[in-house]
């Protein structure tokens, strides 16, 4: 630390106002500043690490040199305050309120059904906002571009890119570079045909009802921060905090002199990678050095030879400024910089692109850097200053692999970076594979560049550089070298290959895991290059140089980020309806705006309680071990430390229900809660946490995967069985038989909001209150008040709303809840436990993977006879829900085929990972896309097409499932015809043929899948409900019940409800939390029954109340509601009534294998199509239609919403999240960086969506709960990404190939695709034996 007395003051302005902080932190980031010290709660907390946008706020710089203001989005998370001196900030709050003016992008996000739980809501106003300040008429892809930084677990998005396409002159542009007409049109007349049949309707939102954007009323940039930005006697600032000094030198000689003084000190620009290093890789930094915006570094030249970009450019800025250059620039000059200007539209999100800086990209030097390859490749050089001179160094490989003659010397800095500019036969391109398009790290990305002998296809120079292959950006020197001089043909290509392979090789242990896959890519990338050149030459002289053949053209192309559109057709309301009734319109989410807002509160917006302390966890790095002993000296001691707590602190069970929350003398899982550290802060929690220390002896088995599970008989529950017919028997007597097994990953909730509680201690009688964001407010309750041993009536746990759930809030937060509450009981001081993404990620688990076998005898017609499953799931090492989930997978797992022979058995296997959890669909995605996978490999070996296997087993009349419960599958059949024939099925699966015998490195593959949900539970008291509905005097009207409002809409539907039942429009009434106290020992809010079941309660309550009205009404029928009220009131007539739903009459009996398991079932239909990469194994989702059997929807803005939502979750789970584990059971993936949800870029291309009408006697209006059943729908991409990969195979086998069933898997991730497409680079790759090594990672299904 530097001897500097004293500390500038740092000003800035948020929202117009100015704010002085006299001795600011260095280590607080303006996330913290905004939410703990100005009380901005609208700016949201969701990952920390820059990936996800939840805290996109903008940022606005007044420039004196080019007297212009630039506003730009950043990730709050990612700003030191320190470095905003003369910035002006904006958050969703100084956008527009509730209580002022809500602004048209809060307005229309909102309107369009933009928001569902809200948490994502203000990071994306504001990437819309920022978008908007600088470009009021924004293109459909500028749109689209901004959005790339901010994920929604929610809604699929689509709404939310519709809303800002309603800023576009010409929102809708076709996309569909197909023959016919456009697709939107086309739609447009089948909902129209619909339409005429059964008054289909397609408008969820009215655009008139708008208010326009007039750019002219945004507020002013602050004068005051354009005369400091002008200032001409600016002088280094210093920032002393608590533990480090910030130093902002206002001068290049300044810097220069700093940078001498402390040559170990980060130079702070983007900080997007200094900052999180320091949160996550726990560096410390005492001093930092962070220029103000000095000219020299922005310097931006395009004479001469190349292009001179100062360092501080942003890669933002760098891309308009390549974007100039190569606009005007001849295009053999530019190849280096389109190539970089490809990579920088997928680079991160527009946040970190605007934030990140050239001069902290090259100095970093990253393994997986997207632009030092290209830049190595098209031979840049860096200008280095210092106080001791300048000098130039080639960006080469010696430089980007670190050897210490060729970087920077201590004391140095980049000042800029020439490109040089490429010559007509030079040849320059980036290629790079992530897990996903947009927003993810290359797994290997590559910078290529040849040049070539004037007028021949004689290599002169050769560079090859690769990412993502070693601990830096390796280069293929060596081959290179030996290739000088060759020819540009197919035996330059396999030389260069096995070159390559020889040259770069990873161990097969190596960090990352996917080692075949990284060699492949290098080699598909390569290849990918040779073609490229090779076309760029004959079309230089088509005569001398012959072009590559058509059908390979395939390779060249990259997925397009097309904008996302599509259609929603649902059933109009009956125009007799009142125009007051709200049912079946689709009304925009109860607190829609107020999530735009940002004023929608979360358990973490709460204000400080007085005397809160901050939790941290402390939690078991051994799968399985006892704990010898836990030293909380070094802790305790820290500054701020209040507690440390662990088992011996809890006063009651400290296992209940076989869920431990403190652990005792043993660890049953990496991420088992150890103790927890209280503290007056966040971070003095955090840092005491790493101090604690806990001495552990290994215990044996440590039983990670089923199949470890299996060899040692490890078991959470017993075996659940169903059965019809004869299957043996059936087995004699068909034409084949098949077996095969299917693993099934798990999935990470990814709820936006991580778990989080404030649990607050009352002073008399043992009370506790907690707010928490819950799907079982009693169940919390129930664990707390255990823990602390006293009766649950001592227990009041509140629950507003929660950031997404999808059951991830099911059963954890009574965990989290009991270790809260312990905390606050033995520290006697409220606690706030807000779970970071990572320990969230690790302690809570998710969706069970699972293994899945199967057994199949067929007719040769495709009729399947006989079907013999086993199931087993991955339980981790608690019971939680695995028994339920396991009960679910067996009962649901005929989906909607009936085979006359069918066995199921399943089983929860107890191992020690974290325990997984119920995740939407509770088991039924996995199970299924095993019955999919088989009905594949049949169609595989009849000759058919998978649907027709699908459709000649299906359900065709009212039926008894396998377990003998009686339907009728009449809306399956409708919606399977309808979506056969609106997705034209037939004609694009032959236009889909036709594109894969001319493309022989992109195939397309269709698929459509049917389905059958079970909604609710075989357990009839679980779908009891409660309500509490008062009349104030004033008519107003409160309205509680017993779920929650986990985003799904839960409460608008409740509103339409009550307003149906009341006569009364929705504004008269409020609905404010749910809670303990209001409705006590209310069930569970998931299986899709929280509508159903919550609706019949307010129904009948609201059916008391008008029944004793009644006699008022009937003596004054022409009067007034608030008229009756008072009346009614005078008349001594109660005014507040309980409503109850005794629930669903369903039961199970497992000895008999039969019962009337489920209320009812939802069907539906969906159909994908997908290309699929063959050399990277990206693929690129063209199009999806789905038939969702919605009966009668009370509003089918939220429905739709539910099932886009679904859609695009299960698609993640299906093809781009992967959770890894190491052989010890540590989950490797433990935030944005590592696990990858869709982002707007993964959603369809085109996206249709209608809801089909049927009845549904059992549920209140005849609706049908719809939360979960979209997430198997998204199974529909998977099965399309099977018919392109199988089709990728045939065609490499030949067509006389014999018919193969295609090991597949889930997640078909981008290795996935990759190496089942195999060709002759995946048969050059070196297979490693499995004996000889311990992978990184280890699959656990
Ligand atoms: C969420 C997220 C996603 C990302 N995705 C991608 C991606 O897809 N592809 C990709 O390639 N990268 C990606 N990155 C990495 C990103 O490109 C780099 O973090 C960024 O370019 C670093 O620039 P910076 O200005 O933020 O550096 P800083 O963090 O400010 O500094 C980084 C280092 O560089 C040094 N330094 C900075 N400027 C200079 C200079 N002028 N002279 C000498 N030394 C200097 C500093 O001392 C420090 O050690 C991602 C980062 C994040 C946070
Ligand atoms: S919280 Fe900042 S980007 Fe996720
Ligand atoms: S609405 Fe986007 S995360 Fe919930």
């Amino acid at each position: 630390m530097p001897s500097l007395s004293g500390s500038d003051e740092l000003i800035f302005f948020v929202n117009g106002k100015k704010v002085v902080v006299k001795k600011p932190d260095p280590e607080v980031t303006l996330l913290f500043y905004l939410r703990r010290e100005l009380h901005l709660t609208g700016t949201k907390f969701a990952c920390g690490e820059g990936g996800c946008g939840a805290c996109t706020v903008m940022v606005s710089r007044y420039s004196a040199s080019s007297k212009q203001i630039r506003h730009y989005p950043v990730t709050a998370c990612l700003v030191p305050i320190c470095s905003l001196h003369g910035a002006a900030v904006t958050t969703v709050e100084g956008v527009g309120s509730i209580r002022t003016r809500v602004h048209p992008v809060q307005e229309r996000l909102a309107k369009c059904h933009g928001t569902q739980c809200g948490f994502c809501s203000p990071g994306m106003v504001m990437s819309i906002y920022t978008l908007l300040r600088n470009h009021p008429d924004p293109t459909p892809e500028q749109v689209t571009e901004a959005l790339g930084g901010n994920l929604c677990r929610c809604t699929g998005y689509r709404p939310i890119v519709e809303s800002g396409k309603t800023f576009c002159a010409n929102p809708t542009v076709c996309q569909v570079k197909r023959p016919g007409r456009c697709c939107l049109e086309q739609e447009e007349e089948e909902a129209g045909s619909v339409h005429t049949r059964e008054k289909m309707c397609t408008k969820l939102y009215d655009k008139d009802e708008f208010q326009p954007l007039d750019p002219s009323q945004e507020p002013i940039f602050p004068p005051e921060l354009i005369r400091m930005a002008e200032d001409p006697n600016k002088r280094r600032l210093t920032f002393q905090g608590e533990r480090t000094t910030w130093l902002a030198p206002a001068t290049l000689p300044d810097l220069l002199e700093l940078r001498a003084e402390f040559p170990q000190a980060p130079l702070i620009m983007g900080n997007t990678t200094v900052g999180p290093d320091i949160k996550f890789k726990g560096e410390f930094h005492p001093v930092f050095v962070s220029p103000l915006e000095l000219p020299e570094l922005c310097v931006l030249n395009s004479e001469g030879d190349g292009v001179t970009v100062g360092s501080g450019h942003s890669l933002a800025q760098l891309s308009d400024a390549l974007q100039s250059i190569v606009s005007q620039q001849p295009s053999e000059r530019t190849e280096t910089c389109r190539a970089l200007l490809n990579h920088l539209r997928t680079l991160a999100g527009v946040q970190i692109r605007s934030m990140a800086t050239l001069g902290g990209h090259v100095a970093t030097r990253a393994t997986v850097s997207d632009l030092n390859p290209i830049l190595a490749a098209g031979k840049t050089t860096i200008h280095l200053v210092s106080k001791e001179g300048e000098r130039q160094i080639p960006l080469d490989g010696a430089f980007l692999e670190g050897s210490p003659r060729a970087g920077l010397r201590p004391g140095e800095i980049v000042l800029s970076v020439f490109i040089p500019y490429s010559s007509q036969w030079q040849f320059v391109s980036g290629l790079r594979q992530a897990q996903r398009q947009e927003n993810a790290m290359a797994i290997v990305n590559a910078g290529m560049s040849v040049r070539l002998e004037d007028g021949s296809s004689t290599i002169r120079d050769l560079q090859v550089f690769y990412g993502g292959i070693g601990p830096t950006v390796l280069s293929a020197s060596r081959t290179c070298g030996q290739l000088v001089g060759r020819q540009w043909d197919d035996q330059m290509l396999g030389e260069a290959c096995r070159g390559i392979l020889d040259e770069l090789r990873l161990p097969p242990g190596a960090k990352g895991g996917q080692v075949e896959f990284r060699h492949t890519l290098m080699l598909s990338l390569l290849f990918k290059f040779y073609l490229r050149v090779q076309r760029a030459l004959s079309k230089l002289d088509p005569q001398k140089f012959p072009d590559i053949p058509e059908e390979y053209t395939s390779a060249l192309e990259e997925f397009p980020i097309g904008t996302p559109q599509g259609t929603q057709i649902f059933r109009c309301v009956d125009p007799h309806q009142p125009p007051q009734d709200p049912v079946g319109h689709p009304v925009m989410h109860q607190a829609g705006l107020k999530h735009a807002t940002g004023e929608a509160a979360f358990v973490d917006d709460l204000p400080l309680v007085s005397q809160e302390l901050f939790l941290a966890v402390v939690t078991s790095t051994r799968a399985h071990a006892k704990i010898i002993s836990i030293d909380t000296g070094e802790a305790l001691a820290l500054p701020g430390v209040v507690a440390v707590i662990t088992a011996e602190d809890v006063p009651g069970e400290n296992n209940h229900q076989g869920e431990i929350f403190y652990a005792q003398r043993e660890v049953v899982c990496v991420g088992q809660i150890v103790c927890t550290v209280a503290a007056d802060t966040y971070a003095h929690a955090r840092e005491a946490a790493q101090k604690v220390k806990v001495e552990y002896e290994d215990i044996e088995p440590r039983i990670i995967t089923i199949e470890q599970a299996l060899e040692h008989s490890s078991f959470l529950s017993p075996e659940r069985k169903i059965e019809q017919g004869n299957v043996e028997q059936a087995f004699k007597h068909v034409d084949q038989v098949i077996e095969g097994e299917v693993h099934v990953e798990g999935q990470e909730h990814f709820y936006m909001e991580t778990q989080t509680i404030l649990a607050v201690p009352r002073a008399e009688d043992k009370e506790m209150v907690l707010h928490l964001g819950t799907q079982f407010p009693t169940h919390v309750q129930e664990f707390v008040a255990t823990a602390l041993n006293v009766p649950r009536n001592r227990i009041a746990c509140h629950m507003r709303r929660a950031g997404g759930a999808f059951g991830g809030k099911v059963t954890k937060p009574a965990l989290l809840g009991a270790v809260a509450a312990v905390a606050a009981k033995k520290t006697g001081r409220p606690i706030r436990f807000v779970l970071e993404r990572g320990d969230d990620m690790l302690i809570t688990a998710g969706r069970h993977p699972l293994l899945g076998r199967y057994k199949v005898g067929f007719m040769k017609s495709g009729l399947i006879k006989a079907v013999d499953l086993e199931f087993y799931i991955n339980g981790g090492c608690t019971p939680d829900e695995s028994q339920l989930v396991i009960e679910y997978v067996v009962l649901k797992s005929e989906n909607a085929y009936y085979i006359p022979n069918f066995r199921c058995r399943g089983r929860a296997c107890k191992t020690n990972l974290p325990s997984n959890t119920a995740f939407r669909g509770f088991g039924f995605p996995q199970a299924t896309v095993v019955v999919e996978a088989y009905m594949t490999a049949v169609a595989s070996h009849c000759d058919l097409l998978p649907e027709e296997v699908r459709e000649m087993n299906m359900y065709k009349r009212p039926s008894q499932t396998a377990y003998r419960q009686r339907f009728d599958p009449e809306p399956l059949r409708r919606c399977w015809k309808d979506c056969l024939e609106h997705s034209s099925f037939h004609a694009r699966k032959r236009a889909a043929e036709d594109f894969n015998r001319q493309s022989r490195w992109k195939k397309r593959g269709l698929a459509m899948i049917p389905m059958k949900y079970t909604i609710g539970v075989p357990v009839a008291y679980y779908h009891q409900a409660a309500a509490l509905v008062h009349i104030y005097l004033d008519g107003s009207v409160l309205l509680t019940h017993g779920g929650c409002e986990l985003g799904q809409g839960l409460h608008t539907k409740m509103m339409q409800v009550a307003s149906r039942e009341l006569g009364i429009p929705t504004s008269y009434i409020h609905l404010s939390e749910t809670s303990t106290v209001t409705v006590p020992n209310a069930v569970f809010t998931a299986g899709s029954m929280g509508t159903d079941i919550n609706g019949k309660a307010v129904q009948n309550a609201c059916q008391t109340l008008m029944a004793r009205l009644q006699p008022v009404i009937r003596r004054n029928p022409k009067g007034k509601w608030e008229e009756w009220i008072k009346k009614a009131f005078e008349e001594s007539i109660s005014l507040s009534a309980t409503g109850y739903f005794r629930g669903f009459q369903t039961n199970m009996d497992w000895d008999k294998e039969r019962g009337d398991a489920f209320p009812y079932y939802v069907y539906g239909a969906a159909c994908a199509e997908v290309d699929v990469d063959c050399l990277s194994g990206a693929h690129k989702l063209l199009r999806a239609d789905i038939f969702m059997d919605a009966a009668f929807s009370i509003n089918p803005a939220v429905d739709i919403g539910q099932i886009e939502g679904a859609f695009v979750q299960g698609m993640g789970l299906y093809t781009t999240e992967e959770l890894k584990y190491s052989p010890k059971g540590k989950l490797r993936s433990q935030g944005t960086n590592d696990y990858k949800i869709p982002t707007v870029t993964e959603i369809p291309e085109e996206f249709h969506v209608t809801l089909v009408h049927s009845r549904n006697p059992v549920a209140i209006y005849s609706s049908k709960g719809l939360g979960e059943a979209g997430m198997f729908l998204g199974s529909s991409v998977i099965s399309a990404i099977w018919d392109a990969v199988a089709a990728a195979r045939k065609e490499r086998k030949g067509a006389e190939s014999v018919p193969e069933t295609l090991a597949v898997r889930s997640p078909a991730t981008p290795e996935w695709i990759r190496m089942a497409c195999v060709d002759q680079f995946t048969d050059m790759i070196p297979r490693d034996d499995p004996s000889t090594f311990t992978p990184w990672s280890i699959c656990v299904s």
